[in-house]
């Protein structure tokens, strides 16, 4: 390895020990809907409330994001896998959206149905960082969703808490 190089894999892996959950963000612009599963999503601040979710430069849902100035954050529950393998294949935006039943916040974007939660957001700031751009959203509308066990993404794999004590984690990882 060259001095002071860090290989991506080596970063990636480090960070696969970080778990978290899923979530897949939306955004709406004119008739088109757009979205893509993330993980890379924190709370920010309480007051006024706002999140962050970073996101690759290149993603098709970014452009949509930009000219709209709003998107949605759906927090996934365990049974809502195949959402998050379908929202991260690059698939146009109508093959995404194909027969998942949604609804609309106010301002248009689409809130996954049965997902733990969701928060629609106004765009704040856009930082630009190497190969992603961070957004911030304020929070405008929100809802708590049904309850149930989280998605969650560990060591590049999902897996799913039984309990809020109990962690279920692939088979043949210690
Ligand atoms: C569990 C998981 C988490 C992901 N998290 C992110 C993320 O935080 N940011 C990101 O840009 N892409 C993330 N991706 C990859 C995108 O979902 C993927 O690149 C997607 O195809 C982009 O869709 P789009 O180009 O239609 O917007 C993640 C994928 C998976 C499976």
């Amino acid at each position: 390895m060259i001095p002071g190089a860090l290989a991506p894999d080596a970063f990636r892996r480090l960070m696969g020990r970080w778990a978290t959950g899923v979530s897949v963000v939306t955004a709406r612009d004119r008739e088109t809907d757009a979205g893509l599963t993330v993980n890379a999503l924190l709370s920010v601040s309480l007051d006024p409330p706002s999140l962050l979710v970073s996101l690759a430069r290149d993603v098709d849902t970014l452009p949509v994001i930009d000219r709209s100035g709003w998107f949605a954050v759906n927090l996934l529950a365990a049974d809502q896998r195949p959402l998050s393998e379908r929202f991260a294949r690059t698939d146009p935006s109508e093959a995404k959206f194909r027969g998942v039943p949604i609804h609309r916040a106010p301002h248009g974007t689409a809130l996954l149905d049965g997902s733990l939660g969701g928060a629609e957001c106004r765009v704040v700031s856009r930082t630009a960082a190497f190969d992603h751009v961070l957004l911030v959203g304020e929070v405008v509308h929100l809802e708590a969703g049904r309850d149930g066990p989280p998605l969650l993404f560990y060591r590049s794999q999902y897996s799913v808490a039984d309990a809020p004590d109990q962690l279920r984690l692939p088979p043949g990882r210690p």
